[in-house]
């Protein structure tokens, strides 16, 4: 395995719903980006949104916010808001595609571990915002919206898949 591209996979799996209303969907799937993790600018934290950035071809997951979990080197799974996109708002269309991991209450520095990112629940889609106060707000709503995914996804079954895949 190469240690400097991602990998991939999607496995079956049971995603919680996004709101504790909603009604859990079985057999949602679960997909898998690895890989070393990157510097991001120091925009992010800046806004107060610090990222774990791993670099993803086109074609590999699709672009929104989800709700994820992410495995560290050691095996620990930290529930995360995921942003897959092009980043329009600072970038345009143009923008280097990059998958960027907010862990929740984790502070720890992990440039270079290689972790593996298991992509939940999208929770919207990328949007352009008109202003980074607007944004701001609308990451806030995201990770509200991932803790309450994180309380009712059920994380044997991210184990369950994590042996199904036999990694
Ligand atoms: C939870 C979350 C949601 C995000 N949603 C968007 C979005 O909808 N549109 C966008 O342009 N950027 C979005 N971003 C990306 C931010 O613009 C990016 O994290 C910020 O520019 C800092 O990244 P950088 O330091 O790599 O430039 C999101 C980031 C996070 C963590």
């Amino acid at each position: 395995m190469s240690l400097s591209a991602p990998e991939t996979a999607v496995v079956p799996g049971v995603a919680g719903p996004a709101r504790p209303t909603d009604r859990p969907r079985v057999f949602e799937t679960w997909t898998l980006v690895e890989g070393p993790v990157e510097h991001g600018d120091k925009r992010g934290r800046e806004l107060g949104f610090p990222t774990a950035n791993l670099p993803i071809e086109d074609g590999v997951a699709r672009d929104g916010v989800w709700a994820a979990t992410v495995e560290l080197a050691d095996g620990r799974l930290v529930p995360a808001t995921v942003s897959i996109g092009r980043r329009t708002t600072f970038y345009g269309r143009d923008g280097v595609r990059l998958l960027e991991a907010f862990l929740l209450d984790f502070s720890e520095d992990i440039y270079g571990q290689h972790i593996r990112v298991w992509i939940g629940h999208r929770l919207r889609l990328q949007k352009r915002f008109s202003s980074v106060e607007a944004l701001i707000e609308q990451m806030r709503s995201d990770v509200d919206d991932t803790r309450e995914w994180a309380k009712v996804t059920p994380w044997f079954l991210t184990q369950a898949s994590r042996d199904w895949t036999g990694r």
